[in-house]
């Protein structure tokens, strides 16, 4: 009875161990085909951080940039190069690493070496940046 209880339970393990082991070689190191600036593959913790850091930056959500998926109208399609604004992110990507790298002797490989210049030193929370000053009116003349 017990021997019987005791195998039971060890085929229960070995089950869990698989279905564990499957299922994280699914969602952690599974490579991302379409992304064309950014390593391919980058694990799911650090590109969940610069998609968030974009949201702040740009003050928008995901599907700002990211299409509706055409199966399940209420997920993204993450993978999706449809929405323009993906692409003009890419762009924006390559032209930030740029200017770090060419003004600012920005060194990929250093550590603790933050970039200078990031979205949010342009955008500031907006998707469209100022670009037209403001002055402030002249004081009265007394
Ligand atoms: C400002 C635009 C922008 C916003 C906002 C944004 N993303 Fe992205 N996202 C991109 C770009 C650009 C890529 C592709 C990068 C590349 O080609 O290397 C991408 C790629 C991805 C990918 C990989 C897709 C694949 O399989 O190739 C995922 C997942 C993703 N984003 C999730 C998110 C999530 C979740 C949010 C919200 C928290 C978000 N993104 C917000 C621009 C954005
Ligand atoms: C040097 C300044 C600068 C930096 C750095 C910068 N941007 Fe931009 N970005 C702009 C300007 C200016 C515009 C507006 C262009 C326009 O209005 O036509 C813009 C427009 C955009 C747009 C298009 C918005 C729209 O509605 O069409 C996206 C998306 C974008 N930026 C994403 C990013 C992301 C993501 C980063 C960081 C990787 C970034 N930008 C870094 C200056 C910058």
């Amino acid at each position: 009875m017990f021997q019987l209880h005791k195998r039971k339970l060890y085929a229960g393990i070995g089950l869990l161990a698989i279905l564990i082991i499957g299922v994280s070689a699914t969602t952690q190191d599974k490579p991302k085909p379409n992304l064309k600036v950014l390593p391919k593959n980058i694990d799911h913790e650090a590109l969940s951080k610069i998609m968030k850091e974009f949201n702040v930056s740009l003050g928008v959500k995901c599907n700002f940039c990211h299409a509706q998926s055409k199966t399940d109208p209420k997920k993204l399609d993450f993978g999706s190069d449809e929405k323009d604004e993906k692409n003009i992110a890419r762009s924006m990507m390559k032209m930030t690493s740029k200017i770090n790298k060419k003004y600012f002797n920005f060194n990929k490989e250093g550590e603790g070496n933050a970039p200078a210049v990031t979205c949010i030193t342009c955008h500031n929370g907006k998707a469209h940046p100022e670009s037209k000053v403001t002055l402030p009116p002249p004081p009265p003349e007394r």
